[in-house]
């Protein structure tokens, strides 16, 4: 039986930074049950193919690149950009128009590989981004880090503010501190992406933003001074108990590429502050609604549910 992306058919979504995807050899991913050896072919786009080779089954992630094509660690027959087997060693005899691989589509946008999970070489849409990110002078960052839980949770994590006081005291949280007896406010606008929230406490706006962007995205619009700091969060499901999470930044100041470290640093010390609450969740995999209590400020990770369980959560690729 042909691998299937379960709960998670027919959307793009990041899968890893660009810059871990190299010239010279393929990288593995998983998204939603689904191996992936994702390559760069001759022109330097990204192409992903099912990560099991089509004459014995072994994983061709952990085979070569040379001249853009995918060579299979075990027999070496080599794959092109569009999945057709374009060399078969010893055998000049092969009918190699019978041999190809499964493809699946992949760009590379806003510093990161996408892929859509389907087999459709034509996909009914292409990835999208906050216009800000695919302008000049911007610098884009990031990091991947697995979590021991299902993606919904770590989604809803991110759409919650309420307990940046509680596990963020020491980092992003600290400007709550003492403030969670009075009253939060927070203002969903439905966009074409998704929604957009803002907050509010005590009646006072709070700077920023923060937007959730269809399927798997939280952006946080950070405001400084004159300048933009922008963190995005991607949870790409592995399977049903782990999720690969993409912490991803963009800022215009500070460029140089020296300085990502620092930022990448102070995002993982967030995530971590993150990571060991939300892998305590039961069940791993976010409920139907009515299974927990919720109350008020709790509207932006119900509206995110909601869409979940409506568009996306029985859904299984051809
Ligand atoms: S298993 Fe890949 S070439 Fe034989
Ligand atoms: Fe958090």
């Amino acid at each position: 039986m042909d691998a299937r992306f379960t709960g998670f058919a027919n959307v793009w979504t990041p899968v890893a930074m660009a810059s871990a995807l190299r010239v010279d050899r393929p990288l593995a991913a998983q998204v939603a049950g689904v191996r992936l050896a994702l390559f760069r072919g001759r022109d330097g786009r990204p192409t992903a193919l099912v990560d099991r080779c089509i004459h014995r089954g072994v994983a061709l992630s952990l085979g070569s690149v040379k001249d853009g094509c995918l060579a299979c660690p075990f027999h070496g027959w080599r794959y092109g950009a569009d999945g057709a087997v374009v060399h078969v060693p010893w055998n000049p005899d092969a009918k190699l128009a019978t041999l190809r691989a499964r493809v699946v589509p992949a760009r590379e946008l806003a510093g990161q590989i996408w892929i859509h999970t389907s087999f459709d070489p034509t996909p009914p849409d292409e990835p999208q981004v906050d216009e800000w990110l695919t302008g000049a002078g911007v610098r884009i960052f990031g990091i991947a880090v697995d979590w021991n839980v299902h993606w919904t949770r770590a989604m809803e994590n991110m759409l919650d503010s309420p307990h940046l006081p509680f596990v963020h005291a020491s980092t992003i949280g600290r400007g709550f501190l003492g403030l969670s007896k009075g009253r939060m406010d927070i203002e969903i606008e439905d966009q074409p992406w998704g929604f957009r929230t803002r907050m509010r406490i005590d009646g006072t706006p709070r700077p920023g933003m923060l937007d959730f962007r269809w399927p798997n995205q939280m952006n946080l619009h950070i405001s400084l001074p004159r300048r933009r700091l922008f963190l995005i969060s991607t949870c790409v499901p592995i399977d049903e108990t782990r999720t690969r999470m993409l912490f991803v930044g963009a800022r215009d100041f500070l460029r140089a590429p020296v300085f990502d470290w620092f930022f990448n640093r102070a995002n993982l010390r967030i995530a971590e502050q993150d990571r060991a609450i939300v892998e305590s969740s039961q069940p791993p995999r976010t409920p139907d609604a009515r299974a927990e209590k919720s109350v008020r400020t709790d509207a932006p990770l119900l509206r995110f549910r909601k869409l979940y369980f409506d568009r996306l959560a029985q859904t299984a690729s051809e």
